[in-house]
């Protein structure tokens, strides 16, 4: 665990400007995004206090599986228990410290067994047996797995580790009605790609928000969807985003604007011919598409460095289709993506200038990045909901 400033290593004051509603809103002070302390302060006061994306309910889907994942700086693992019931914990075994699964790993079975020395807990976490060859004895019922907070959201899980957040629906009013006709939780994944992007993770989230930027390095993009279309949404709370439309005859988002899928059973109307980009504070961006879904989880790794783990997630009716594949999907957000990493790298490379101050937003194109913003800046400030703010 690093050693966490209580105290916010930017000045509140020049965080506090990009809530000013005098103002048009800014980037937050350069170093959000260069700092280790910043870092270290925000892996305590969000990601560590609020709800953190760590993946879909299918890394653990039947009883007895069971998935590593690093969120953060610390590793958690999920465990189906046999009730059905996703549990998560520290990814920590209770003699000596040992890893219970290697991060980024799955595995299955009756009991969790700690590779080191075979300490073996069940699996809701009760410690089990130990070796007879222990002395002394040890007392189980001392020795739980370490509960980490948990919770499955249409087929997304999300944990907790210091903080008491509200539920989901209660810190993002209004999302689950925006995202419920996209059936999430039976959505299947097709596909995944992970990228190690050369920026802060605020910087990948930035760039999310706006398609200012689009006629200037997404040429394939332009052509399905106009980036001055779409509307933001009225969003409160730990969420927000905003929708594009596709253009006429465009059926989706692939490089020929053709979907070899199918479309989420119950869209009809605007549906078919909309994409939302949503952020589900702070590490989901969710876009969601008429046929498909693709979600990116960030993990921030060092101030310039991020894990970008993306999926794509398909009706399972898609498999029927002769020849689907999720090809068509996933190529066009690799382009896309690779276009979008290279600008936010720039952006990361371009904010080592000493003298550089954030200008000011657009307030027509950059909406909905100055309400992410906002959403760090009053996280700094004054905590997560249900987070034990540090200091500000
Ligand atoms: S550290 Fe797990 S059994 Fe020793
Ligand atoms: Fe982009």
């Amino acid at each position: 665990m690093p050693v966490v400033s209580a105290t916010l290593p930017l000045d509140p004051a020049e965080v506090a400007r990009c809530l000013d509603p005098a103002w048009s809103g800014s980037m937050l002070p350069r170093g959000a995004y260069l700092d280790q302390a910043v870092l270290d302060f925000e892996r305590e006061q969000i990601f560590a206090a609020g709800w953190v994306y760590v993946g879909r309910s299918e890394l653990a889907a039947e009883p007895g599986d069971r998935a590593a994942i690093a969120i953060g700086d610390e590793g958690v693992l999920l465990v189906r228990g046999r009730d059905r019931q996703l549990r998560c914990f520290a990814n920590v075994c209770r003699h000596r410290g040992h890893e219970l699964l290697p991060c980024g790993t799955a595995d299955s079975g009756r009991f969790v067994a700690c590779p080191y020395h075979a300490w073996v807990y069940d699996l809701d976490g009760t410690l089990h047996q130990v070796p007879a060859a222990h002395r002394p004895d040890v007392p189980a019922a001392d020795y739980p797995l370490l509960p980490v907070a948990v919770t499955e959201w249409h087929g997304f899980v999300f944990a907790n580790l210091t903080g008491t957040p509200p539920p989901l629906d209660q810190a993002a009013p209004g999302l689950a009605e925006l995202i419920a006709p996209y059936r999430c939780a039976e959505l299947k994944l097709g596909a995944g790609h992970s990228y190690d992007l050369a920026a802060n993770w605020k910087l990948a989230v930035e760039n999310y928000h706006e398609c200012f930027h689009c006629p200037g390095i997404h040429p394939q993009l332009c052509r399905v969807s106009s980036p001055t279309s779409g509307a933001d949404a009225q969003a409160k709370g730990l969420w927000c985003g905003g929708s594009m439309e596709l253009e006429p005859g465009v059926e989706t988002m692939a490089l020929d604007g053709r979907s070899l899928g199918v479309p989420i059973e119950g869209l009809a109307g605007e549906a078919l011919r909309t994409v939302w980009y949503l952020q589900v504070f702070p590490n989901l961006l969710l876009s969601l598409h008429p046929d498909y879904v693709m979600t990116h989880r960030l993990v921030p790794v060092e101030p310039g460095l991020t894990r970008v783990e993306c999926e794509w997630l398909f009706p399972a009716v898609a498999w029927d289709r002769p020849g689907f594949d999720p090809a068509y999907a996933v190529e066009f957000w690799d382009v896309t993506n690779r276009q979008d990493w290279a600008a936010c790298e720039s952006v990361q490379r371009g904010l080592t200038a000493r003298r550089y101050t954030p200008g000011p937003l657009s307030s027509y194109h950059e909406v909905v990045v100055r309400a992410s913003i906002e959403m760090v800046a009053r996280a700094y400030l004054a905590g997560m909901p249900g987070g034990v703010a540090l200091a500000g």
